[in-house]
């Protein structure tokens, strides 16, 4: 679990303590309001989700959403409406608010049975795995069902009396799927949107949740339902239209249990010039001169992954293991340095992926290194963002191989924390969202070791104008679709749904 971060110290609850969205502008730009302010007019953004970043995100293993939505979120400013991240003997009685920049932070403290139930169970047993496609791993108890709606009721408790009658309500990932339909039940009427940050399954899949129809019916509360891609969409429209009696309305939207809602796809961005800055920044840090004695000249291939079942890692040393034998001349001239902090330890397939991963790594190095040589580095401990950017610009080759992922960040940031005159080459999972926009990778298959290894040798060997060429191409759809893109699109268009509604 996160610590608490040290912010302005929380106050007590007051009926309506939010500065506005629109602020007097900085000084030397009035006339000139930010993007966000533009869309969002006199709405205030009010940002809900599991996970919240105080501060920076990195060095906690936070993930993906709280990077993005911190990054999205430091630009308009709001609220950010969740949990703290601690675990306390009873539920909480307020929601602690502070202040970081301009962001405003309303945490609630989760009690034992809560977390016990909601996050281990049901969000992190069920939903998780289902929606990673590996039903297999999913362990179903009604009690921890019953868990994740009672504290998607505690949320709504403590949101609902923070509400202003021009907000916009963004709601984020798998586990505040009811929020909304609670939001509603007491009086809320604001436009609510949801982004899943996750893969959403087909709907035969989906509908293995014994709870299904009731987790669905409670979806419909929601104005707009946003996806990383449109083979997401797919599997929910197809079951809410085969399975909960929805009607097509336009190419976008249905209506299901009376109400109109619309679905479409938002791929997460990053803060391109950020990361690019954060890059080069760091390339002349200490760190970064310790990486580059270490790796005396060999190329680096560099992974970074939350330890989680999901991104592939057994098959991914399993691949490099393959390059090693395919290509033996590679042997002794690169390092595969594999960074993995761990997440969701109390959940037991976290363990096992855990065991797994450390008896992989040792037979890898057992069997090829050198007096003088490791192949793999294997570290289960997290970076801040800042120092992992240089690293990922000191590898040739940046390797994201997950067998199902909604977007996949560090893929993106790869790309953007490259060195324009000698970029690195990207080889990605053609089962990540982000495959769908960064067509200029090395796509492969992660279940096919062999083909992985073909493609780690491939970038390796890559003449540095290909590279250059497949580099300037991703960071022109980086640059397109970044984080700000993200955020405006998703504000604009719920308050479009709000309106139509
Ligand atoms: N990350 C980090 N430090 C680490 C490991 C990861 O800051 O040690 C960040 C990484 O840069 C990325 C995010 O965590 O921004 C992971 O997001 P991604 O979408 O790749 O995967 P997720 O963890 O959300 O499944
Ligand atoms: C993924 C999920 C997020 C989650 C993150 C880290 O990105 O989509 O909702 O916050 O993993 O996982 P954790 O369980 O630590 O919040």
């Amino acid at each position: 679990m996160p610590p608490r971060v040290a912010l302005t110290p929380g106050r007590p609850l007051q009926p309506d303590p939010w500065p506005p969205l629109s602020r007097p502008p900085p000084p030397g730009t009035a006339g000139k309001r930010a993007p966000a302010e533009r869309l969002a007019g006199a709405h205030r953004l009010v940002v809900v989700s599991n996970r919240v970043a105080m501060g920076d995100p990195a060095g906690k293993s936070a993930g993906g959403l709280a990077v993005g939505i911190l990054a999205a979120l430091k630009r308009s400013g709001g609220i950010w409406f969740g949990w703290s991240g601690e675990v306390s003997d009873a539920p909480p009685a307020a929601a602690e608010i502070a202040q970081n920049d301009e962001i405003t932070y309303a945490t609630l403290d989760l009690a034992r049975t809560d977390y016990e139930q909601y996050y281990n169970g049901f969000a992190n047993r069920v939903l998780w795995p289902l929606f990673h496609y590996r039903p297999g791993l999913v362990e179903y108890q009604r009690a921890d069902f019953a868990g994740y709606q009672r504290v998607n009721r505690q949320f709504a408790a403590h949101l609902a009396p923070l509400l202003r009658p021009h907000d916009l309500i963004w709601v984020h990932d798998y586990h505040l799927m009811p929020l909304a339909d609670e939001l509603r039940r007491r009086g809320v009427r604001q436009p609510i949107g949801f982004f899943l940050h996750t893969p959403f399954p087909p709907a035969e899949l989906f509908r293995i949740l014994p709870c299904h129809a009731e987790l669905m019916r409670a979806m419909c509360a929601y104005d707009l339902v946003g996806f990383q891609t449109g083979g997401d969409i797919a599997g929910f429209r197809d079951y809410l239209l085969r399975w909960a009696g929805a009607q097509p309305d336009g190419a976008e939207s249905l209506t299901a249990c009376g109400r109109r809602q619309r679905l479409a796809a938002f791929p997460i961005g990053i803060d391109v010039e950020a990361i690019a800055g954060q890059s080069r920044q760091s390339a002349v840090a200490r760190q970064m001169r310790r990486l580059q004695e270490s790796l005396r000249q060999r190329q680096l291939i560099i992974g970074v992954d939350r330890l989680d079942y999901s991104k592939g890692l057994p098959q991914r040393f399993k691949a490099f293991e393959r390059v090693l034998e395919l290509f033996p001349e590679v042997r002794g001239q690169v390092t595969l340095m594999q960074i993995a902090p761990p997440t969701r330890s109390e959940v037991p397939e976290y363990t096992q992926i855990r065991r797994i991963l450390e008896t992989a790594a040792g037979h890898i190095n057992g069997r090829f290194a050198e007096f003088d040589w490791m192949p793999l580095r294997y570290l289960n401990k997290s970076f801040n963002h800042r120092t992992l950017c240089g690293f990922l610009r000191a590898a040739r080759v940046g390797l994201v191989t997950p067998l199902r992922d909604g977007m996949n960040l560090v893929a993106k940031e790869y790309v953007a924390a490259q060195d324009p005159e000698d970029p690195g080459a990207l080889v990605l999972s053609c089962f990540a969202g982000a495959a769908e926009e960064l067509g200029d990778a090395l796509l492969v298959n992660p279940f096919d070791a062999d083909g992985v290894a073909e493609a780690i040798h491939e970038a390796l060997v890559m003449p540095r104008e290909e590279r250059v060429a497949r580099w300037q191409s991703m960071m022109a759809v980086l640059r397109r679709n970044d984080i700000a893109a993200w955020r405006e699109s998703f504000v604009a268009a719920l308050a479009a749904a709000a309106r139509a509604r």
